[in-house]
């Protein structure tokens, strides 16, 4: 490692050495959408003595999962991790980011590599709802079949991994919404995560969102200016 870089943990970490204004995160007035958007920050620092109930975290996951996916197949699932016990043992896999300690939960978003094999079940829904012909219906459900059934491995993972993140980045505003905060990490050993927790394997981790009540403000938001990032039409 050269004078200049980290360790993986220190990296993560040195965040809570850095010395900005002790100031709360917004209490929001306003829950329009782009004033939500706007006023979401990743924040690390959270009150522990704030619980949520399993009412309020399965309020924000209905919410999340009103997102889009690959053919409506929703190939989200969700672990939350809220007992101090499983906390702890998080807290070594997420290289002891503190947040995974003190926000409310954890919650580890997977995604489904065979999410596809849903879609009987997912498509008669809409059938039922007098929203698509049953031969339509059926048709879909085998084309899908087929299709997904065909990708290969690292297809099914990235689709799940595209969807994993939308319905993230929905909860994570929806959390907002609801005076919470949130900050997605990435920062984990998969493996271990997998392996402590008993993941099953066709469900791959996507990332993990801690929720709370926030302490502490994350950082203002910094970004690269739009024109720098936006192309029309076609590249030259
Ligand atoms: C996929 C992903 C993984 C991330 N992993 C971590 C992490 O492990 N620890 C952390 O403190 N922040 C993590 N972040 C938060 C980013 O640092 C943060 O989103 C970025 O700095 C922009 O700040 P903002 O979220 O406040 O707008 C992650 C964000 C994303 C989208």
């Amino acid at each position: 490692m050269s004078e200049k870089t980290m360790s993986k943990e220190d990296y993560l970490n040195k965040v809570q050495d850095l010395d900005f204004p002790d100031e709360q995160p917004k209490a929001l007035q306003d829950t329009d959408f782009f004033t939500v958007a706007k006023e979401r920050r990743s924040v690390r620092q959270y009150d522990s003595s704030y619980k949520m109930e399993a009412s309020e975290i399965r309020e924000l996951l209905e919410t999340a999962i009103l997102a889009p996916s690959s053919s409506n197949l929703q190939p989200w699932r969700f672990l939350v991790i809220q007992d101090q016990a499983e906390k702890e043992a998080l807290l070594p896999i997420a290289y002891n980011q503190q947040q995974v300690m003190d926000s409310s939960a954890v919650i580890a978003v997977l995604g489904d590599r065979y999410a596809y094999k849903n879609a009987e079940r997912i498509y008669s829904d809409i059938a039922k709802k007098g929203n698509m012909p049953e031969e339509v219906k059926d048709t879909y459900v085998a084309s899908i079949m087929q299709n997904y059934g065909n990708f290969k491995e690292e297809r099914l993972s990235r689709i799940a991994a595209i969807d994993g993140g939308i319905v993230s980045q929905q909860l994570m505003l929806a959390a907002k919404a609801k005076g919470l905060d949130t900050v997605p990490m990435g920062g984990y050993d998969e493996a271990k995560l997998k392996e402590a927790f008993n993941i099953p394997e066709n469900l791959e981790p996507v990332m993990l969102i801690a929720v709370g009540k926030g302490a502490k403000a994350g950082f203002e938001k910094t970004r690269l200016p739009l024109d720098d990032i936006l192309q029309w039409n076609k590249y030259e």
